[in-house]
């Protein structure tokens, strides 16, 4: 039984299994160790400045001479969120009082403000902030320059970008989360959709993995898609294939490799979960996204407030994960993560999960007779 299909010839790849783009997680050490066993390692770039992109790209090609991806977001929503003024107060004119609001968790949990000079030292005076429009196109310019395998967009479509990234022979994926949006990245002439359901973890879709792989195949015709969302072992792969997919694109299951570039404390939170574990929640980047329940999303739904769209949450949240994290705080930061997650019972190398990825596919579409 072979698991090679179209997906293989256009990333240049031996088995279709592809290591999600998961932002900070999928680093270049866990991107290498995939792509070296066989699949296409993703670097989950989302929030890195410019720089710090072009040395994950430097730095994944010393560990690796296969190819990789690098995955950002396009939303177009914040470039919307910027123009557009909607009824009462905007959302920056809101962020003093949610800032304040966050300061009163970090007291009620005895967490610490981190030191300012150290938070302003995590960025770049000369980059423009988190997750705004301009940070979106300098981390597209660092991607055409750097000459990149494969790009994946986790939200939005790659369409305005597509001429240069053809010019570089950069293969092309986009995440999608419904079946007109498949419809919208298909048109901008894409190479692979990846069909991501609710049960993923990350920024999330309100429809089912099982019901939303095969109507993405059936409304994009001859582009192959990748299935994405709550596949945590070979049955999930094998599945993947039934529904019409032609390969997979996995997060969560990574994120419990010795490679993750997560904390061990996280890890623990990911081997401790059961599959009730987590929530979908807007309290950490302003959008949906499947994440471990933890005290600060409780707090919110508690308090009955409402995050801030992206970006301005993350102004709010970031304080609050920075102390989480110096602290080691897995109740308060254990980080994003699928329903899936219940299947994990132990922290491995990514290379034996990768192995068994393929080996429990193959088992599967081998020997599952009814
Ligand atoms: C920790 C974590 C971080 C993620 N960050 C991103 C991201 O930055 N960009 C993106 O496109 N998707 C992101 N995702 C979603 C993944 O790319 C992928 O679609 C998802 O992990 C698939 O579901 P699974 O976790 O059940 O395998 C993230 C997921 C996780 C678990």
């Amino acid at each position: 039984m072979s698991l090679h299909t179209r997906v293989c010839d256009i990333l240049g790849i031996e088995y279709p299994i592809v290591l999600a783009g998961m932002g900070g997680a999928s680093g270049p050490e866990l991107v290498a160790a995939v792509s070296n066993a066989g699949g296409l390692g993703v670097l989950g770039a989302a929030a890195c400045g410019p720089k710090q992109l072009r040395a994950w790209i430097r730095r994944t090609r010393e560990l690796t001479d296969k190819p990789f991806g690098v995955d950002t977001l396009l939303p177009a929503s914040v470039r919307r969120a910027a123009e557009l003024r909607a009824e009462g107060p905007t959302p920056a004119e809101q962020l003093p009082d949610l800032q304040a609001f966050a300061r009163d968790f970090m007291v009620r949990e005895g967490l610490a403000p981190v030191d300012p000079a150290q938070l302003r030292q995590a960025r770049d005076p000369d980059e423009p902030a988190t997750f705004t429009a301009e940070f979106f196109d300098a981390q597209m310019e660092v991607v055409i320059e750097e000459r990149v395998p494969v790009y994946a967009s986790g939200l939005g479509n790659p369409g305005p970008w597509m001429e240069r990234l053809r010019a570089n022979g950069t293969r092309v994926m986009a995440v999608v989360g419904a079946v007109r949006h498949a419809i919208q990245v298909k048109s901008s002439g894409l190479d692979i959709i990846v069909a991501q359901g609710h049960d993923g973890g990350g920024h999330n879709s309100p429809i089912g993995t099982m019901a939303l792989i095969p109507q993405v195949v059936d409304a994009v015709g001859d582009t192959p898609v990748l299935g994405a969302g709550g596949i945590v072992d070979g049955r999930g792969v094998a599945a993947a294939f039934m529904l019409g997919a032609e390969g997979v694109w996995i997060g969560s299951a990574f994120l419990a490799s010795e490679e993750a570039n997560i904390f061990d404390f996280q890890k623990q939170a990911i081997v401790d979960a059961t599959e009730e574990g987590t929530v979908v929640s807007r309290t950490v980047t302003g959008k949906p996204a499947r994440i471990i329940r933890s005290k600060w999303t409780d707090y919110w739904v508690r308090e009955d407030r409402d995050p801030l769209p992206m970006p301005y949450q993350g102004m709010v949240a970031g304080p609050v994960m920075a102390a989480a994290n110096r602290d080691r705080r897995g109740d308060v930061n254990p980080g994003f993560a699928g329903q899936g997650i219940g299947m994990i019972r132990a922290v491995r190398p990514a290379a034996e999960i990768f192995r068994d990825l393929v080996q429990g596919a193959e088992r599967t579409l081998e020997t599952r007779r009814f």
